[in-house]
């Protein structure tokens, strides 16, 4: 019988990975929360118009990526490939604006996208994001900015490069299109397919295009920056501003256009060179003109997104393990209801306790130990039991002692 496998593009996350996977995740609950945002959850499907009508029917996102099919009545549905659709679809749904005039969820999950699966790019991958609805000040940009970055920072993530543009609102973009179309024009033969494609329709996406030759020939493109007016340029500049304040280091890159439809002013990246051709960690920007593209609402909104995998590829040893901190030995049949009673107190006690479940020599125990890397074992002999003591062994310095369980537990909490 053949053994059926992961579909491609897909991963399993255990043992230490899963490790990684929960210390990203809670680190990030916890700086999120201490900014002031909430969890939301979102399902994982959607209608698939909110997706085409959100993220904009012309992007790879839509056109190429999606994981879209017919349920059993009839509709059309899409696994989500991005949260910001659905947290929006969401605040309009439930009338959020009415009852608040500042929102700020935070979120984590499973994505799909039917992409080219490589090191760093899934077919199913997780995000963690935030969106903040309600706010237009260049503040708002500036500090979400300056949270995602300061989370990767407290992951211990290094050499990270804040890309910063501004792509202004629908009127300077369509002067900025005119004026780009007429500076590829001439060198459309020697753009690459996709781009001698696209360069008349989506024109912005030819500067974000990775071909080297496509990446010469946009060198000296008139830069979007030049286009905006004086009220986006006044934005821009509060974001430059308030990133100083806040201690993050930035590079204005008049190139990053990011790839959905729904953005205006402000975007972003915070890239890395350690993670080969996909070195980008966390995207976003502001979304002026989605609230009212699905809802006819005039609310701003300001989020990102960071890939899960990605960061996991990035932090290497620098999340606490999931190796229990005691392994517990017990000696003959008649100790083994005081040994489950001594684990179980110090479980509760909020120790991560392992235990032997069958009867072991003390030398397989002692092999099992060492295996699991415990610093600490425990080891209970009829002699203990009768005591109402447990015998804790400290690998590091190699010392022993007989104790009470509240001793026990007192040094293994220290
Ligand atoms: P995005 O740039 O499409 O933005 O994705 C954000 C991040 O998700 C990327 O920077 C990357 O780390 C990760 N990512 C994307 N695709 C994959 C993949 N196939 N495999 C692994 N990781 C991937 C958004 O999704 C926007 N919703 C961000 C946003 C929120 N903008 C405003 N609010």
């Amino acid at each position: 019988m053949k053994l059926l496998k992961a579909v491609r593009g897909t991963k399993d996350i255990f043992g230490e990975d899963a490790a990684k996977y929960n210390y990203i995740v809670n680190t990030a609950s916890e700086v999120f929360e201490a900014y002031g945002y909430s969890m939301i959850k979102t399902p994982i499907f959607e209608e698939t118009n909110l997706f085409k009508r959100g993220i904009g029917e012309g992007t790879d996102v839509v056109s190429k990526e999606m994981y879209t099919f017919t349920d059993r009545g009839e509709r059309s549905l899409t696994l989500r490939p991005e949260g910001t659709a659905a947290v929006v679809r969401s605040y309009l749904e439930h009338k959020i604006y009415g009852k608040e005039d500042f929102t700020k969820y935070y979120y984590m999950g499973s994505m799909f996208r039917y992409e080219r699966p490589q090191a760093g790019r899934q077919r199913e991958f997780n995000q963690l994001g935030v969106e903040a609805l309600g706010e237009s000040s260049p503040v708002l940009d500036a500090e979400v900015i300056a949270m995602g970055y300061k989370l990767l920072e407290k992951l211990g993530i290094t050499d990270l490069e804040v890309n910063i543009n501004s792509i202004g609102g629908n009127d300077s973009r369509t002067k900025y299109r005119e004026t780009l179309i007429d500076f590829l024009t001439p060198l459309k033969d020697e753009l690459c397919e996709d781009c001698a494609t696209r360069y008349e329709n989506n024109p912005l996406r030819v500067l974000d295009c990775k071909n080297p030759k496509c990446k010469e020939l946009i060198t000296d493109s008139p830069k979007i920056t030049d286009s905006l007016d004086e009220q986006e340029k006044a934005h821009f500049e509060g974001v430059k501003k308030y990133l100083d304040i806040f201690g993050v280091k930035y590079v204005v890159n008049s190139n990053l256009v990011r790839g959905l439809d729904y953005y205006s002013s402000t975007v972003y990246e915070i890239v890395t060179n350690k993670l080969g051709a996909q070195g980008t960690v966390l995207g976003g920007g502001r979304y002026d003109g989605l609230l009212t593209q699905l809802g006819n609402k005039e609310i701003p909104a300001f989020g990102f997104a960071a890939g899960i995998e990605r960061i996991m590829m990035l932090i290497g040893d620098n999340y606490p393990s999931n190796t229990p901190e005691v392994h517990i030995a017990w000696l003959g049949e008649e100790t083994a209801e005081y040994a489950f009673a001594v684990a179980d107190r110090l479980r509760t006690a909020g120790i991560k306790a392992n235990i032997e479940f069958v009867n072991k020599s003390m030398k397989a125990s002692m092999k099992k130990a060492d295996k699991l890397g415990v610093d600490y074992t425990i080891i209970i002999g009829s002699e203990e039991m009768e005591n109402g003591r447990l015998v804790l062994k400290n690998f590091a310095e190699r010392t022993q002692e007989t104790l009470t369980i509240d001793e026990a537990i007192a040094v293994l909490t220290k």
